[in-house]
């Protein structure tokens, strides 16, 4: 089945409005040949009024936000509500990812209602999971995935997952310079399928999009996005540059 490639900037705790500004300038006269994959910006909350409108004018490109709250308003200090994201226009929301794990203390529990309180007001998710390198080592690859899947998903409707995008991140390859090879990335990612399609049905498993991230650069991304079961990247310190993250997606495109 085809699915369309999707290519997220995660730019992470980087960037302010200034930066978003030039960033969107310099990426804009790069990638004016427009390949056949989406392509979304993940920029921190306070850049997302910037983005969107440096974004107006070219159209095609849509920015997420890197993290949102389970509660709706209220007293929660520091936080910011998906109903604040839809006002600026933001679409996706990446849940999940593994500095929001590790260095959050973000569990399965919370994620979940992360998911369920952005599928509320419609926002498109982007799911991150991935192992460490200990449970890699200690054989636990599926087992984690399979419940960081099972829990985080749980009470998610076929719906919802029609507006998920599932992103592999195993945690030893991000920011470490060390990228999964292509066929440990493939096999994850098939593994990821068959989860999905024992809960949600070939169907939806077949339809859904998996994202491999951790260390995706220019020179690998051809690569790995020649896997059958990839269907794009998220991609974090490459995408900070203009001409890397336009390379990385012009390579992802390019025929194998
Ligand atoms: P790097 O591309 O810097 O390894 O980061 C990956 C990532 O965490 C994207 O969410």
């Amino acid at each position: 089945m085809y699915r369309r490639p999707i290519f997220a900037a995660n730019w992470k705790m980087n960037k302010g409005p200034s930066e978003t500004q030039d960033f969107v300038k310099s990426f804009l006269q790069k990638i004016t040949d427009r390949p056949s994959a989406d392509i979304v910006i993940a920029a921190p909350f306070l850049c997302l009024p910037t983005l969107s409108e440096s974004l107006r004018e070219a159209g095609g490109i849509e920015m997420a936000a890197q993290n949102c709250s389970q509660f709706d308003d209220g007293a929660y200090t520091g936080e910011i509500s998906v109903k604040m994201l839809r006002e600026v226009l933001v679409r996706h929301v990446i849940i999940g990812h593994s500095e929001r794990r590790s260095i959050f203390g973000e569990t399965n529990a919370i994620i979940n209602a992360k998911l369920k309180k952005a599928r509320e007001v419609n926002l498109k998710l982007i799911f991150c999971i991935g192992e460490t390198l200990e449970e890699r080592n200690a054989g636990q690859l599926e087992s984690i995935l399979s419940s960081q899947i099972t829990e985080g998903l749980a009470g998610l409707t076929t719906d919802d997952l029609d507006h998920t995008v599932i992103a592999y991140e195993p945690v030893w390859a991000i920011g470490t310079g060390v990228t999964a090879t292509a066929q440990q990335a493939q096999d994850a990612h098939a593994y990821v399928r068959s989860v999905v399609a024992s809960i949600y049905g070939d169907d939806i498993a077949q339809k859904i999009r998996i994202q491999y991230g951790g260390s995706v650069k220019p020179n690998n991304a051809a690569e790995l996005m020649a896997c059958p079961d990839i269907d794009g990247a998220l991609i974090g310190g490459a995408s900070l540059e203009p001409q890397s993250f336009s390379d990385i997606i012009h390579n992802g495109c390019a025929p194998a």
